[in-house]
């Protein structure tokens, strides 16, 4: 018996390919010591019957919501109250589609509408359909209404194509739940919102301006966010890094479009944190066609970007503003500027000239600065380590600043 053996994960198998992978994720959370039961949906059944899951679960499977087994309940409802964590894994575009817009036609729509407790879904699909305009726009509605998502992973599909759309490995997702269920959860009920990596500024077709940045930093960050329990919402530059398991990632490009992506999503924010290497110029001119090189020098003129963080400041109300301070020299002095002057409540400031720390390195050594001359140093560590240390010191200081 351990603490595990008391949770209730209710598993919902939609039908696609992946349902090969749910049976060993069913396996894997039952040896884990939860408490599993399936439910699963026609298409489901047309992959692997219910018998497959019933000896890996030791429970019966449900199938059909007016197959009532039990007649002192109503079998609907009772799983969805049984349930401490609902995972619908595959979840296809169908059930997305149905649950995006609260269609209950069958036994797992039909839970999820009638459950309290948290609802996660592990996408499967090909590479298309995960990407189709609809689909994407279903996904991002469940995910306001709470729901967390385990994106796909990259490899070969079913379907022979190679992309996204894989359904998270059943270890991960195993994983994933027991970190749920284990770990304290102190931003749960917190959208926290993450920018990252750098911003391009198109000089012509085929050229840019751009940093260093490899959005490590910020993907850490989201990734702990999450893993603390926030609704995180990542709004990242152009990078290439996996996407952080729970976390809804947006994609931008130049200043411009990070800040619009940033303001849609701040009212609604309570944490941003502002980790992206954000361009402070662009070229004033944007060429239409590749620029032709003539005889001799070329003056390129370039203009001011918004400054992101600065906007956010002035348009605070409820938000914390996190930013941070990428220096070369007086680290110490700029940081603090930059905290006064963008209003922000902590500035996370490193010295990118510091040998394995800052841009694109693994690790990261940083100082944060809070108001009233709040000052934390911490060593030189992952940057995934650093990033959980770095939220705790600020729930904590914010807790002590509400007593
Ligand atoms: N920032 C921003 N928008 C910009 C520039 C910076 O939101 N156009 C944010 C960064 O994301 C970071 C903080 O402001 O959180 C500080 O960024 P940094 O590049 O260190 O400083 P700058 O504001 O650009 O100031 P300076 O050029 O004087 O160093």
């Amino acid at each position: 018996m351990n603490e595990l053996s008391e949770k209730n994960v209710l598993v919902c198998v939609t039908g696609g390919i992946a349902v090969y992978k749910a049976v060993a994720l069913v396996s894997k959370l039952s040896q884990a010591g939860f408490k599993v039961k399936v439910i699963m949906t026609e298409s489901a059944m047309e992959f692997v019957t219910p018998l497959t899951f019933q000896a890996m679960s030791r429970h019966e499977v449900y199938t059909d919501t007016f197959d009532e087994k039990d007649p002192s309940v109503i079998a609907h409802i009772d799983l969805a109250d049984w349930a401490d964590l609902v995972l619908v894994a595959p979840a296809t575009a169908n059930v997305i589609g149905k649950a995006a817009n609260g269609i209950a036609d069958d036994m797992v729509t039909t839970v999820l509408l009638a459950t309290t407790a948290p609802v996660w879904m592990a996408p499967a699909m090909n590479v298309h359909m995960y990407d189709h305009p609809a689909v994407i726009r279903n996904i991002r509605r469940l995910h306001d209404d709470g729901i967390r998502f385990i994106e796909p992973s990259e490899g070969f599909l079913a379907c022979g194509y190679v992309g996204k759309g894989r359904l998270e490995e059943p270890e991960k997702l195993t994983e994933l739940v027991g970190g749920f269920f284990s770990g304290t959860k102190p931003l749960q009920g917190k959208k926290v919102v993450v920018t990252a990596g750098p911003t391009r500024e198109r000089i012509d077709p085929v050229r840019f301006l751009t940093n260093f940045s490899s959005g490590k930093m910020g993907y850490a960050m989201a990734e702990a966010a999450a893993g603390m329990g926030a609704d995180t919402v990542l709004i990242s530059g152009p990078v290439s890094l996996p996407e952080p398991p729970g976390v809804r990632v947006v994609r931008t490009e130049s200043a411009e479009e990070m800040l619009n992506a940033v303001l849609a999503e701040y009212d609604k924010a309570d944490w941003v944190i502002k980790t992206a290497a954000v361009a402070d110029y662009k070229p004033k001119e944007v060429h239409g066609r590749k620029m032709k090189k003539q005889e001799g020098g070329q003056l390129l003129e370039l203009e001011r970007t918004a400054d992101i963080l600065l906007e956010l400041g002035r348009r605070k109300s409820h938000q914390l503003l996190i930013g941070f301070a990428a220096e070369t020299n007086d680290v110490e002095k700029y940081a603090k500027e930059k905290l006064e002057k963008k209003n922000a409540d902590y500035i996370i400031a490193n010295d990118v000239t510091e040998a394995n720390a800052g841009f694109n390195t693994d690790d990261n050594k940083v100082t944060l600065f809070g108001k009233h001359a709040f000052e934390q140093t911490f060593p030189l560590l992952p940057k995934k380590e650093l990033a959980k240390r770095l939220l705790t010191a600020i729930l904590e200081k914010e807790d002590a600043n509400d007593r």
